[in-house]
């Protein structure tokens, strides 16, 4: 099953599964941004709008991007205000993003689904302003080493999502090539994760000053 059509799959049920890679990156993501206060914000991979509210507050304006037409309705049935968009567009093609409008891009849990990092970074890097942020938070590689990738069940099968393995040098490479400073790198665990690898990565780039 194509991605684009396992996320439309998923769609009904995101929210309310038991999931705690989904509930850890939501604290994950409201622990490091909640005191931004920003115009632009560009969201990638949106999904249901799991994170967009806390965008929606820290922002004044806030565009979300995501291919899966199931995903980005729930969003938008739950989440209607003026000043969030949401696009249907794909992200590993180019972005329907004004170049150099945004101060923060964040991407949470769809970089598994891409193969390529370099094109994302680019352009993350090319809608940002100078220094502003691009926040990525990824299931941890070391959990993608033990076999774990995005999976859900549906009609009593468990439905496993094409992913891509990048390791941490990846995330960090990509940013680098295409103009973005690492301010900070964290790993974290959920609270039924003792003793186990990190479930999640995240980072925080900036970008530099032409
Ligand atoms: C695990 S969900 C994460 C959704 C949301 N960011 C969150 O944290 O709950 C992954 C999302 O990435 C989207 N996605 C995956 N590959 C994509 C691509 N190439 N272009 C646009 N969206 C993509 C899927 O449709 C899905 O909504």
């Amino acid at each position: 099953m194509k991605i684009q059509e396992a996320y439309t799959r998923w769609s009904a049920t995101y929210d309310y599964d038991r999931n705690g890679t989904r509930d850890l990156d939501r604290q994950v993501t409201e622990g490091t941004l909640a005191d931004r206060n920003c115009q632009n914000i560009l969201e990638l991979g949106c999904g249901t709008g799991k994170n967009t509210a806390l965008l929606d507050r820290i922002g004044r304006k806030v565009l979300a991007l995501d291919f899966s037409p199931g995903m980005l309705q729930q969003a938008k049935s739950k989440l209607k205000t003026d000043h969030v968009f949401f696009v249907r567009a794909d992200l590993t093609k180019p972005w329907p993003a004004k170049t150099g409008s945004f101060e923060l891009v964040v991407c949470n849990l769809v970089l598994e689904h891409i193969e390529d990092l370099d094109p994302v970074f680019y352009q993350a890097s090319q809608s940002l302003k100078a220094g502003g942020e691009f926040f990525v938070s990824e299931l941890h590689p070391f959990r993608q080493y033990q076999g774990t990738q995005a999976n859900f069940l549906s009609e009593q099968e468990t439905v496993e999502i094409d992913a891509f393995v990048h390791h941490l040098s990846d995330f960090t490479e990509a940013a680098r090539k295409n103009g973005l400073s690492l301010k900070s790198m964290n790993e974290w665990w959920h609270e039924e994760d003792l003793n186990k690898p990190p479930r999640l990565v995240s980072f925080l780039f900036e970008k530099r000053a032409a």
